[in-house]
């Protein structure tokens, strides 16, 4: 069957760009995050429209930075603009103090307030409004991520009846931690209005299925292989898991720059003599970052050999300033950094060189590039990308990956990373000590199979995979797209998907 769409139209909290005041004049610069780093390339290909808000800018300012950003990029961008009192309410309160927490499992962090829960509802209909206005009959409607998952349920009110796809980019938590929310029931019946609904992993999903089964007694569920299928009434929900990705060769052809090679030699320099264990995440409690320096802490305690001959670089980017949570965050950081470095530190050789900002392309490859190892222990996340671009850019092999087994990329990478427990602080420890000490042959070994996982499952594939599952009754063998050549089918993936988007370019 050939799908009809002409357009890809993503609908999502953010643009890939935020508008800033830098105390001279607005700018824009690029926006961090995993839904950002995988949807921006993806719709550079099909030249899509995408629907966000454009951060803290004057409307009259953005104006004129967005018709610039539009004639030179090869999509569109739309703006919702958002007063202040929303930014606080919907995006820093109910998004961000309420379900961001209560979906990566930290129930000690949310914060329930009806108010906020009221603007979310009113900010889900502006968007749906805004989308309505936008609307072809031929478009593929994508809305993403936790802090949109009313807009079917607003644009059903509007009399908009085309299918709706949306994806969830963080876990969705067990019908024990969702119960808790006070608002439950309006939000899993508005799940229920989109027509696919896409997770990360299958613990996802089934924690979703879970929910609805328990919150909804009239649904009727059949498990297939790749999706179930959801009966509500007369509407049939699909819902399947589709774990996200990175474009591949962007990185790994990114890592072959000469600038690259010469930044990373640089950094190694500056810091020779020793092992590199990187550490690169969103300022977030979720990402695991005081437990990870004081596992290193415990790893120099533990292994006194790694002393002089190890350091971690942990780069934050900075995010969410203005929720208190992450200023606590920060200050605890900055003073755990202080103390592993007041206790361990020698002439010549520190053990944390911590970071507090964003790194441009060319030194995010370099990063990447220079360290021998990189330590990614999040306590809960949806995929984590940076993983994933970690593998990627390891061009030489010469890598180890230590994740945490809840990431959802380690469903993926359970043959080649070390996979570790980030609230078993001994393993943790034990864990770095044996990355330091790995032979090459099994570095590259291990690296070879990540790099292979990342290349042939990657983010247009994803796409495909969402749109099959779109447009199929029954979901194809799971083998048959895995077993192309690697690089013939991504190209082979863009292209299905250029043909789908611009039916004119449709190869015979
Ligand atoms: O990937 C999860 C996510 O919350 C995205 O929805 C978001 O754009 C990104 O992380 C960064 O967070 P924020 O938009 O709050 O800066």
């Amino acid at each position: 069957m050939k799908a009809q769409w002409e357009r890809l139209f993503v609908i999502s909290n953010r643009l890939p760009i935020v508008g800033e005041w830098d105390g001279q004049e607005w700018r824009i610069r690029p926006g961090s995050g995993g839904l950002v780093t995988a949807l921006t390339p993806v719709m550079k290909k099909t030249r899509g429209l995408w629907v966000g808000w454009p951060g803290p800018i004057e409307e009259s300012a953005a104006a004129g930075l967005l018709e610039d950003f539009n004639q030179k990029q090869p999509f569109n961008v739309t703006p919702v603009y958002l007063t202040t009192d929303e930014v606080e309410r919907y995006y820093r309160g109910f998004a961000n103090e309420t379900i961001w927490p209560l979906f990566h499992d930290l129930l000690g962090y949310c914060k329930f307030d009806a108010e906020n829960w009221k603007t979310y509802v009113d900010v889900n209909r502006r968007f749906a409004e805004v989308v309505a206005e936008q609307i072809r009959p031929k478009d593929f409607l994508w809305i993403h991520d936790y802090q949109l998952m009313l807009v079917a349920s607003h644009l059903r009110e509007l009399n908009i009846h085309q299918p709706l796809a949306y994806f969830l980019h963080i876990p969705f938590p067990t019908l024990d931690l969702f119960r808790r929310l006070p608002w439950k029931q309006e939000i899993i019946h508005a799940l229920m209005e989109y027509d696919l609904l896409g997770f990360q992993t299958l613990r996802d999903r089934r924690n979703f299925i879970q929910c609805v089964k328990a919150l909804i007694p009239d649904v009727w569920v059949t498990i297939k292989r790749r999706h179930s299928l959801l009966q509500y009434g007369e509407r049939t929900v699909k819902v399947g898991h589709f774990p996200i990705s990175i474009d591949f060769n962007e990185f790994s052809t990114g890592a072959r720059m000469p600038e690259v090679a010469d930044a990373a030699w640089y950094l190694h320099e500056n810091l020779s003599s020793r092992q590199l264990v990187l550490g690169i995440d969103r300022l977030d409690y979720t990402k695991g970052i005081p437990e990870r320096f004081r596992a290193f802490e415990r790893a120099l305690e533990k292994y006194p050999d790694l002393r002089g001959n190890i350091s971690l670089i942990q780069v934050i980017i900075p995010s969410r300033t203005h929720v208190p949570d992450y200023q606590n965050l920060k200050e605890l950081i900055d003073r755990l950094a202080g103390r592993v470095n007041g206790r361990f530190s020698k002439h010549g050789w520190v053990p944390i060189h911590y970071m507090y900002t964003s790194l441009d392309r060319i030194q995010l490859l370099a990063h990447y590039k220079a360290c021998e190892i990189a330590f990614i222990t999040p306590l809960r996340d949806g995929m984590n990308l940076i993983a994933k671009e970690y593998c990627a850019s390891t061009i030489d092999n010469n890598g180890v990956l230590i994740l945490s087994e809840f990431a959802g990329a380690a469903d993926q990478f359970a043959r080649g990373a070390i996979i570790v427990n980030p609230f078993d602080l001994e393993g943790m420890a034990d864990a770095i000590y044996g990355a330091y000490n790995m032979d090459l042959e099994e570095r590259q070994r291990r690296m070879r199979a990540l790099r292979a996982e990342v290349k042939r499952n990657n983010v247009y594939r994803w796409v495909e995979w969402f749109l099959r599952a779109f447009q199929e009754d029954e979901p194809r063998q799971e083998s048959t797209p895995l077993e192309k050549e690697d690089e013939q089918s991504e190209v082979m993936d863009i292209r299905l998907w250029m043909g789908l988007t611009h039916p004119s370019q449709n190869a015979p």
